[in-house]
């Protein structure tokens, strides 16, 4: 997409569709198209539209303007509008736009500047809501929209504002993509090539094959590739923008999961490609970071592989040992993620970092207990949780702090071993958790659960039906608010 900022007088920027975001209460007065376009669009307010947030109506324009239309969009009451709710129309209309075969749109920001919210954010919409996947299709579809002006003044601050909302959105759709992509491509190995592709002056990539993964003693994590003919790749990413302690960001990256011998049911299982989420959002926000330079010091920890029930796989009852050294019962095959979790956790006491947060896609209960409404936070850290809360609030990819108590150590207690892998259905979303809070010691640590929000069964605003790319702007925003 081109993204541009024009300080244009509205009525004098050619382009498909002119949008004008309405308030319920603004009764089509515009300034900036003049008394006669405001007229025009006066006579339908109340009728045809009314500004109600999700609203859209296309019109033409008069002739002597040089948008061919105007596209109103509403953005509710005026003293409830948020850049949510800009957002969530940014994504709307320019969807809509999309559909049209519209190719080039502009923003009158008049009613937006007004209202003291920064244009970004409908452009943020607009740019995460015109995602499509088509990468499989052979038939052509329209062509997608291609530009975006901003009418506004250039100022510094919004410069910098676009930048951004350009670098994160991408990076929001290159983990869509990389989501979406079906497991027969999407394998470890390719996992790894696309981590490589990041690489740059501050960003190195180094890829542990299974023997040095063995070698490191990663017996939980190897438990889980051994069903499989596609080797995995516990892949490491490492981002210097400062030489503080580092932060390590790590994602859950089953490339498949069958649930292995413990197979999952067939309904549903065609999804499961999606189980490296978690993954993907870490890849995202490498990829966000090293484009914008940021002063910070990131880890990122992918332990890639498939989880298939081949002849060697991991049986129930199995006990492994763990980087650590801490033995697993695994009762489980399925609850796979954990497993690999814990040596990345493992693994990652190895940089010192200031903290862990940990990404997964990793129970079925998240996505019964929240659905799409909020990803699920657990951890050791207060303090953590608190930043990691607000950046929720500032992109709307919010989470919801469930329960971590010691009473759930109970649950997770084998006969034979240290620890076992499934406490059993009950309470699933915290044991799951208090699994992993067993590898993360002492080092102040939160762990993300979205299986419920990493795939939207259904279009929404700015996320269509697909793969979400959550996660990429939740934890760019903790970043940032870390420097
Ligand atoms: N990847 C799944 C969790 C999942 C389920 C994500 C549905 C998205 C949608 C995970 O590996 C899993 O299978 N979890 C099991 C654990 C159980 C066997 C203890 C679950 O939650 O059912
Ligand atoms: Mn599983
Ligand atoms: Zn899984």
């Amino acid at each position: 997409m081109n993204v541009s900022i024009k300080n244009i007088r509205d009525r004098d920027y050619r382009c498909d569709a002119l949008i004008l975001p309405f308030c319920e209460e603004d009764a089509g007065d515009y300034k900036s198209i003049g008394p006669s376009a405001s007229s025009l669009i006066r006579k339908i307010f109340r009728k045809e539209f009314s500004g109600k947030q999700h609203e859209l109506l296309l019109v033409p324009s008069p002739a002597d303007f040089k948008p061919e239309r105007f596209l109103l969009v509403g953005i509710g009451k005026r003293d409830e509008v948020s850049p949510e709710k800009v957002r969530q129309a940014g994504g709307k209309a320019a969807s809509y736009a999309q559909n049209l075969g519209l190719r080039n749109i502009a923003l009158s920001t008049e009613v937006l500047s007004s209202l003291k919210i920064s244009p970004a954010a409908f452009l943020e919409g607009a740019l995460l809501g015109t995602y499509k996947f088509r990468k499989y299709h052979t038939e052509n579809d329209k062509k997608p929209l291609s530009h975006i002006t901003i009418l506004s003044k250039a100022s510094r601050g919004l410069l910098d504002e676009v930048r951004s909302v350009q670098v994160v959105s991408s990076s929001v759709l290159f983990a869509r993509d990389l989501i979406n992509t079906p497991a027969n491509d999407m394998t470890p190995s390719h996992l790894a090539s696309v981590a490589r592709s990041l690489r740059g002056k501050n960003l190195s990539v180094k890829i542990l094959e299974k023997r040095d993964a063995a070698k490191l003693g990663m017996g939980a994590y190897l438990s889980v590739a051994k069903g499989s003919e596609e080797p995995p790749k516990f892949i490491i990413l490492h981002y210097r923008g400062t030489t503080k302690k580092p932060l390590v960001l790590i994602g859950k990256s089953i490339t498949f999961d069958s649930g292995g011998l413990s197979l999952k049911p067939a309904e549903g299982m065609e999804k499961m490609k999606y189980d490296m989420a978690g993954g993907a959002a870490v890849l995202g926000v490498f990829r966000a970071v090293s484009q914008l330079k940021l002063p910070v010091h990131l880890i990122g920890i992918l332990p890639a592989t498939e989880n298939l029930p081949g002849g060697s796989a991991t049986k129930p009852g199995d006990v492994i040992r763990s980087i650590g050294g801490k033995t697993i019962e695994i009762v489980n095959t399925d609850a796979e993620g954990r497993m690999t979790l814990a040596d990345a956790l493992g693994y990652a006491q190895r940089f010192r970092p200031y903290a862990m947060i940990d990404i997964a896609t990793l129970t079925g209960a998240c996505a019964i207990a929240l659905g799409q409404g909020a990803v699920a936070m657990m951890g050791n850290d207060k303090e953590l949780m608190d930043t990691i809360r607000k950046a929720g609030h500032m992109t709307y990819e919010r989470v919801w702090e469930m329960p971590l108590f010691d009473e759930y150590r109970e649950y997770i207690k084998s006969d034979i071993a240290d620890l076992k892998n499934t406490g059993g259905r009950a309470g699933s979303l915290s044991t799951s958790a208090y699994f992993l809070k067993e590898f993360a010691g002492e080092i102040p640590w939160v762990h993300l659960d979205i299986a419920g929000t990493a795939w939207s069964e259904k279009d929404r605003p700015y996320v269509p039906k697909g793969a979400a790319g959550i996660g990429v702007r939740l934890l760019t925003n903790v970043i940032r608010e870390s420097i």
